[in-house]
């Protein structure tokens, strides 16, 4: 992925947005399911198809579409063998079902598709693309087995990394080479001494006891006539490490294993599978240690040389122990795989102790690196050491890793002369070097920063003419890069990185904008689902390791983040896959509850700052059954909304009625005839207002107290993991977007701003986890690259950019830009399942000029920051004249005039302010 990709939506939108030509209607950027592009081996439960049409126009909106499914690309375009779904009348061009035969395993399937416009005209047939099955996508069992080191750990300790090797012969032509694998643990794979992939621990975090993913890859190119070697190393990863339990006890069990086919096809029609089994060899090797906690050790002079290849001797090998018995289920991956997605080059190099070198790479990282040095020495035994922060003397600042180690080890010199710990991690913008080879000489050229997460497209752009939010818009992208590994997690770096559902719960919007967190999301929600107990109750991480459940606006995730995605990408699936959980989950809190209200427990307003004394402080001021009430009347209303779309009228009516009852007796026992609510944070507000939790007549009244205790805290925030995401959506949900700026814009503690002045480069877990003027926050909560407060990013797009979705998936999308706090220019733009969707802004002589792209078959609501409608001009045109002249509905909301729906384009936006 280049860097341009990533970073220049917004560029790219402007281009395409001011194209248009009725004459080509051929469809293009085909994908399937989750937006997955000629996917190998990803799961296909949910298939369905996806495309964009150009930009050219309402006339050139979809009535109908033709489908076509083959087993090659010649058939594609003589006769489709698989499906032909004819000329369907339907605008839907986003996960539109297929309904051919079932899909068999390892088979690869090529598709097409043409549309008819709204004026009946035909287009061209796309160009072809494709999607190959996972290896028992028809459920047979593997006639392979797990396999593993045949040595056990000693208790509580770990052993090295396994590595592990097979030889076979191929003696016909190959036309083509498959290997799938799935691991307890993480691995990595070569044939012949290559690597299998570039991707890395592709298996994923899930829970191993009840399923690990399958992942496929194309080999067809490493495999050679004569003796071939296919080889693993198995590390312990997420299954046997440290962090897959508190106190190093292992939660899933206690030594890494994998299960892999290897499946040849031959030009013959003949076919070879090489499974995973008694027969191949084990040992250990030059990794001595890897664990995600505590980093990797690698001694050059104990890797077996040439051990990857076929003619390597093993013969003093042991075979590997091969398990029997049931194998956990094995499912084709859904999520996306890792993969060194940026490089970053050090910056500086300091020396702050003799012989002790330490390199910035300018910005808080996650991943791994790549020691490239001059001179490697037989007998160095170098440590590296990692740190987010320094220390005012210039050392690595490493106490907020708490338990984990994060040390790299290398002793000796590496094959080729670079070495790439791959069986660990670490989050760091720091990298010391000690121990070095006597004459080192630090270069610049000594390492690389390479930059791991799990791959998903930039969807989104943001920036404006306030440079100190570009910083804070940069910090949530770094924040969700550092922490989308597989599973959302809360910090990259200590000894934690789980699937915090809290944090994931408030930062999912704003992920959806940055990236394309669909295909990452479905599979985590299934983790999510996996944790769900008999009583109904979500853990508080997912995958769980077995403790902490059922606690507010974080199981909520359950019923939260499957609704944002509805929301972001229009899948109905989505809805469908999760709705028996989000039931069972309201379930569990009524049934829990006393009279509709929620239990004192869970973790409150996590981490809100001045939190008046109390046992616990990092709980905040509001209390927790107040948030667990609030949250359940929330959770309830979205259940109904589901319920409404997958047509289930009678679930719509109960959850209906039990949010109303819900939010009555949250009145009831926490606000007072003068909407103020008993502990008076500004929390308690944001979620009576945000979740419509009041009556109307109480609603300006809680407004005001809201002000109030804005005002008493001087213009800043007083809230925690809970209130914050709603701060600014709440105010300007209620006309006060000019106090979000205020807020957005403070300099001063606790604020985004006031974080950025103490040198963030990403989102931190505190608002003072470091400050110029005191140092370090406390310890034992410090992670430097911590996203919650990122949840910002959603307000930043739809306000200050002024882009959000008004209809599911972007099919009409919503333009509501709301200039203030000093700012005379923004641009959004958002990759939608549409196409690409765009708002500019810049303000100029007392006007501002808004320039706006509707995607393709899409729609735009765009809402005036004005109240009077004859300041507004479009395309040179009074707002009427040109309402009047393309023949589109006016409305007036709030205050506001609005066009309701205006079709795919581009406008041109003339506003006197
Ligand atoms: C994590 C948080 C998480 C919290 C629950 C912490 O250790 O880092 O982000 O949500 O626990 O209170």
């Amino acid at each position: 992925m280049n860097i341009k990709k990533l970073m220049g939506i917004a560029v790219i939108g402007a281009l395409f947005c001011a194209s248009s030509s009725a004459q080509n209607l051929k469809p293009g950027d085909l994908s399937v399911a989750d937006f997955l592009k000629n996917p190998l081996g990803m799961n296909l439960e949910n298939m369905s198809f996806n495309w964009k049409l150009p930009p050219a126009g309402e006339a050139a909106y979809q009535s109908a579409y033709a489908i076509e499914v083959a087993t090659s690309k010649e058939l594609l375009e003589r006769a489709a063998d698989v499906w032909q779904s004819g000329k369907t009348s339907s605008a839907r061009s986003v996960q539109v079902p297929y309904g051919g035969r079932a899909l068999k395993s390892c088979e690869k399937l090529w598709w097409r598709v043409k549309i008819w416009s709204k004026t009946g005209q035909e287009s061209d047939w796309s160009e072809a693309a494709s999607f190959e099955t996972s290896y028992n996508t028809d459920g047979a069992q593997w006639a392979a087995h797990f396999i593993k080191s045949p040595h056990d750990p000693e208790s509580k300790k770990r052993i090295p990394p396994a590595y592990l090797r097979r030889v076979f012969n191929i003696d016909k032509p190959v036309k083509a080479a498959r290997l799938y694998a799935a691991s307890k643990g993480i691995f990595t794979a070569a044939l012949n001494g290559d690597a299998a992939s570039d991707q890395y621990w592709p298996t994923g975090w899930t829970d191993y006891k009840k399923r690990i993913q399958i992942d496929t890859y194309d080999v067809t190119k490493l495999i050679k006539n004569g003796a071939n070697c296919l080889s693993f190393i198995i590390a312990d990863g997420w299954f046997s490490g440290s962090m897959s339990g508190a106190n190093k006890e292992c939660h899933y069990g206690t030594r890494p294993e994998i299960i892999a086919i290897l499946k040849i096809d031959f030009a013959d029609g003949t076919t070879l599978e090489v499974p995973t089994d008694a027969s191949w060899k084990s040992s250990f090797g030059g990794v001595s240690a890897a664990d995600f906690y505590d980093g990797e050790t690698y001694d050059a002079d104990k890797e077996p040389q040439g051990w990857k290849l076929a003619n390597f001797d093993d013969s003093a090998w042991s075979a590997a122990t091969a398990s029997e018995g049931a194998t956990p289920l094995l499912e084709a991956r859904r999520s996306n795989p890792i993969r060194t997605m940026l490089k970053l080059k050090p910056l500086a190099i300091t020396q702050p102790q003799k012989g002790v070198y330490v390199y910035d790479l300018g910005q808080n990282m996650v991943g791994t690196l790549e020691l490239a040095l001059k001179a490697w020495q037989k007998n160095s035994f170098i440590k590296i050491r990692f740190a987010e922060m320094l220390n005012k003397d210039g050392t690595l600042y490493t106490e907020n890793y708490r338990n984990a180690e994060s040390t790299d080890h290398i002793k000796g010199a590496p094959e080729g002369g670079r070495w790439t710990p791959l069986l660990t991690y670490h989050g760091f913008r720091y990298v010391e070097l000690s121990n070095m080879p006597e004459g080192f000489e630090p270069s610049k050229d000594d390492l690389t920063g390479l930059v791991w997460y799990s791959d998903m497209a930039a969807t989104g752009a943001f920036s404006c003419s306030d440079e100190r939010l570009n910083r804070l818009q940069s910090c949530i992208l770094w924040g969700q890069r550092g922490n989308f590994l597989s599973v959302p997690t809360d910090c990259p770096q200590r000894d934690e990185r789980l699937g915090w559902t809290g944090d994931a719960q408030v930062f999912a919007p704003t992920a959806a904008y940055n990236m394309d967190v669909a295909a990452f999301f479905t599979k985590w929600l299934l983790d999510l689902r996996d944790t769900q107990n008999a009583k109904g109750a979500f853990s508080d991480i997912a995958p769980t390791l077995g403790w902490g459940f059922g606690n507010a606006a974080w199981g909520d995730a359950g019923v939260v983040i499957p609704w944002e995605m509805y929301l972001a990408y229009g899948g109905k699936k989505t809805l469908e896959d999760n709705y028996e959980a989000v039931k069972k989950w309201i379930e569990f809190q009524k049934s829990t509850a006393k009279d509709l209200i929620r239990p004192e427990s869970g973790y409150g307003d996590w981490l809100q700052p001045f939190p008046k004394p109390s046992k616990d402080g990092k709980k905040g001021d509001t209390p927790k059954a107040l948030i667990g009430t609030a949250y359940f009347a929330r959770g309830s209303e979205i259940a109904a909304q589901m319920a409404r779309i997958l047509d289930k009228p009678e679930d719509a009516a109960y959850f209906e009625a039990l949010s109303k009852d819900v939010k009555a007796a949250f009145v009831k026992r926490f606000v007072d005839a003068d909407g103020k609510i008993e502990c008076d944070s500004q929390t308690a507000y944001l979620l009576a207002l945000g979740f419509d939790l009041l009556p109307e007549n109480l609603q300006s009244r809680a407004l005001k107290h809201l002000e109030d205790a804005i005002k008493k805290a001087d213009g800043h925030l007083r809230t925690g993991f809970v209130g914050t995401p709603l701060l600014t959506l709440v105010l300007t949900k209620f006309g006060r977007t000019d106090l979000a700026y205020e807020i957005l814009l403070k300099e001063t503690y606790p604020s985004w701003l006031f974080t950025l002045a103490q040198g963030a480069t990403t989102m931190w877990e505190r608002w003072n986890s470091y400050t110029h003027a005191d140092g370090f926050g406390d310890v034992a909560m410090n992670s430097f690259n911590h996203y919650a407060y990122g949840a910002i990013g959603k307000w930043m797009y739809a306000t200050i950019g002024g882009l959000s979705a008004a209809e599911p998936g972007y099919k009409t999308a919503l333009y509501a830009a709301e200039p203030g706090g000093g700012i005379s220019r923004a641009e959004t733009s958002l990759e939608t399942p549409y196409g690409l969707a765009s708002s500019s802004w810049k303000i100029d002589g007392g006007k501002m000029f808004w320039h706006i792209c509707v995607a393709p078959n899409a729609y735009g609501k765009i809402i005036f920051p004005v109240a009077d409608s004859s300041k507004v001009k479009i395309d040179g045109l009074s707002l009427t004249d040109f309402a009047k002249a393309k023949n589109l509905e006016l409305k007036t909301q709030n205050g506001r005039p609005q066009i309701k729906s205006a079709p795919s384009g581009s406008y041109k936006i003339e506003i006197e302010l």
